[in-house]
């Protein structure tokens, strides 16, 4: 089961050092932005990496949505060394904006919203144990980088991703915020499309989760596949502690662009 970034946990230990280069647009983030200590992984790390992308892949390329496939390759992930962020950003910021930022851990809501809104993705730079291969309850860097930040590349998901931010930054209300944080749920982590009559996953929990990915390929018991409706999205209650009973398939990225602008109307921002 994958994660979300959003929590109000205080920020975890973590391999990489503090942050060295002001980021004075992050006030709320600030306490949370390290920088990645690539040289510090070790061998065991990469090789961990290295199994689980391999574990993934030969699924993805039959039942990945063509946009995270594109993506995959357009952020030049490699398959047998963990990914170094800044050359990860520095393919992603020309073609969309974004950057993936290394952070510490859990961040609080205000500030995951900030940097979404600023078109930064807070990245954790850990990687989980051999012992923890199928699910890690933390966010840590095959969920976030794997699962997460091909889907960046696409330029219409770029967009989505940016507003539901700054929609969600000018939320106070904890009820409007809990609404949001399904479609989050249910599109950014849970999120199937419809190409070429099939359904394609993108969201980041299936892309990460062996066990979810395959529990929606093979229909398995109980899985029910819905159109993409915002209201009932907004409706739809979220137990993280069980394979994802219900999904929501969209036609397009265009479709959860609109529906974030249509929440925060709705919501009465
Ligand atoms: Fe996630």
């Amino acid at each position: 089961m994958p994660t979300s970034l959003v929590g109000s946990a205080e920020p975890k230990p973590d391999p990489g050092k503090p942050a060295t280069r002001p980021q004075s647009e992050l006030a709320a983030a600030q306490p949370y932005l390290i920088e990645q200590d690539w040289a510090a992984y070790t061998l065991e790390q990469h090789a961990i990496w290295k199994e689980l992308v391999t574990r993934r892949l030969p699924q993805l390329q039959q039942h990945a949505s063509i946009a995270y496939l594109e993506g995959f390759e357009q952020i030049g992930l490699q398959v047998d060394q963990l990914p170094q962020l800044k050359q990860v950003s520095a393919r992603l910021e020309p073609r969309t904006g974004w950057n993936s930022t290394p952070v510490s851990g859990f961040l609080p809501a205000d500030a995951f919203f900030e940097m979404l809104a600023a078109r930064r993705f807070p990245t954790t730079t850990w990687i989980r144990s051999r012992g923890s291969m199928e699910y890690t309850p933390e966010p840590e860097i095959f969920h976030d980088v794997f699962g997460h930040v091909p889907m960046h590349a696409h330029p219409v998901f770029a967009n989505f991703l940016q507003e539901y931010g700054r929609v969600c930054a000018g939320l106070k209300s904890a009820g409007a915020l809990e609404r949001l944080g399904r479609l989050f749920w249910f599109t950014v982590e849970f999120g199937v499309i419809h190409e070429a009559g099939k359904i394609k996953v993108y969201g980041s929990g299936l892309i990460s989760s062996h066990g979810e990915c395959t529990h929606l390929v093979e229909r398995g018991p109980g899985l029910e596949i819905r159109e993409f409706d915002l209201a009932k999205v907004m409706d739809t209650v979220v137990d993280v502690s069980q394979m994802q009973p219900v999904l929501y398939a969209i036609e397009s990225f265009d479709q959860i662009y609109e529906a974030a602008r249509e929440a925060e109307s709705r919501l009465g921002v």
